[in-house]
């Protein structure tokens, strides 16, 4: 062999692929909240109706002046921090996922990270509405996987309560405060994270957003008086999409993984409305015993709901265990991801 030809194999055989897993979460929902009877004194509702058509029965709310999404997401760091003992300045990225800065034009992240003393990290936010937990996860196991960092906190946090229209049923009755954490390291056994699928469509994006405040409407008196800082929605083009997005993009992670459906122990969706979440779980053909959810307690959090339904759930996580991810999102943005739970 002439010196200047490369043994592939050597290669292959040499180097082997780091693997990124979730080894820590935390959480937070502030102690307030809203119910569904404390809505019909608000809007035109009532509690049956909010019940059945959507699953929720409350909604957590961060009442206190002065306090924002940050003081959320350092909450759900700080619990992470706490229970796993990590010492903050081992971590190299804070991330976080969020639809509801504390302000537009600096990021959120930078705020959690120098409260939560990760004084070695720098921080960004990644905006991805309701798929800003799974959009995060990619990006944060890549960072892993790709060798460059050891430690990665991404947070999903959202203040739904700073942008909804408490005049208006269709998005009151829905949205709620709260923040989940996870720490992602490379893992230490086979388990961790598996395969993503993701992707967007901005031909959907007037089907959920808040209009003003951005660049194409600034804040201004007529977009005050028209209600354009608050978040609309049309709930019903919403639903459906939510729907056949969630199961097409988990169908396929379950194709290309070859995935039996009886091996799948979890799957953890985006916590938007019981009614998406139960037909979307029937339209795949997975066994509702399945399907994790809290929309009960909490409603939609937005980029919270994922890891705060692991953070309440993670007592029951085994390693190895085959859990689904999957989420629907303003944008339009969505996915699936596959992971193998990497600790007892
Ligand atoms: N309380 C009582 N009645 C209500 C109501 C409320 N909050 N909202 C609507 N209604 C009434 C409507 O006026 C309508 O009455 P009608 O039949 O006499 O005309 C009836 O209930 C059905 O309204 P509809 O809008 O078809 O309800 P829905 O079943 O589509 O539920 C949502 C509305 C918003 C709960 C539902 O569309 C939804 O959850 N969409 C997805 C939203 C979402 O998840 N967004 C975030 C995505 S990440």
């Amino acid at each position: 062999m002439s010196n200047d030809i490369i043994d592939v194999s050597m290669i292959s055989n040499n180097t082997k692929k780091i693997k990124a897993a979730i080894t820590a979460i935390g959480g937070y929902v502030p102690e307030d909240f809203i119910s569904n009877k404390d809505l019909e004194k608000m809007v035109d509702t009532n509690d049956e109706w909010i019940t059945a058509r959507t699953g929720i029965k409350k909604r957590r709310i961060l009442k206190e002046k002065g306090k924002a999404t940050s003081y959320l997401a350092i909450k759900a760091a700080n619990d992470l921090i706490k229970k796993k003992k990590l010492e903050p300045d081992t971590i190299d990225l804070v991330i976080v996922s969020t639809i509801t800065p504390d302000f537009h034009g600096a990021s959120t992240s930078p705020t959690v990270a120098s409260q939560i003393n990760a004084s070695n990290a720098y921080a960004f936010d990644i905006n991805a509405a309701c798929s800003g937990f799974l959009y995060g996860m990619s990006t944060a196991t890549s960072y892993i996987e790709s060798g460059r960092y050891k430690k990665v906190l991404l947070i999903g946090a959202d203040m739904m309560s700073s942008i909804v229209d408490y005049t208006d049923r269709s998005t009151s009755i829905l949205f709620g405060d709260g923040a989940g954490a996870v720490l992602i390291e490379p893992s230490k056994n086979e388990f961790g994270w598996e395969d993503e699928f993701l992707r967007s469509d901005g031909v959907g994006a007037d089907w959920l957003k808040i209009k003003a405040g951005g660049s194409l409407y600034p804040t201004s008196k007529e977009t005050f008086e028209k209600k354009w800082h608050y978040i609309t929605q049309d709930g019903k083009t919403v639903f459906k999409s939510a729907v056949s997005e969630m199961a097409n993009a988990t169908e396929q992670i379950i194709i290309r993984n070859k995935l039996d459906r009886n091996d799948i122990k979890y799957l953890l969706p985006h916590q938007a409305n019981k009614r998406i979440i139960d037909a979307t779980a029937e339209k795949i053909n997975l066994d509702k015993n399945k399907v994790l959810m809290n929309i009960e307690e909490y409603g939609n959090t937005t980029a919270a709901t994922i890891p705060l339904l692991m953070h309440d759930y993670e007592s029951n996580f085994k390693k190895g265990d085959k859990i689904i991810l999957a989420a629907f999102g303003a944008g339009l943005t969505w996915g699936a991801a596959y992971l193998t739970w990497a600790y007892n």
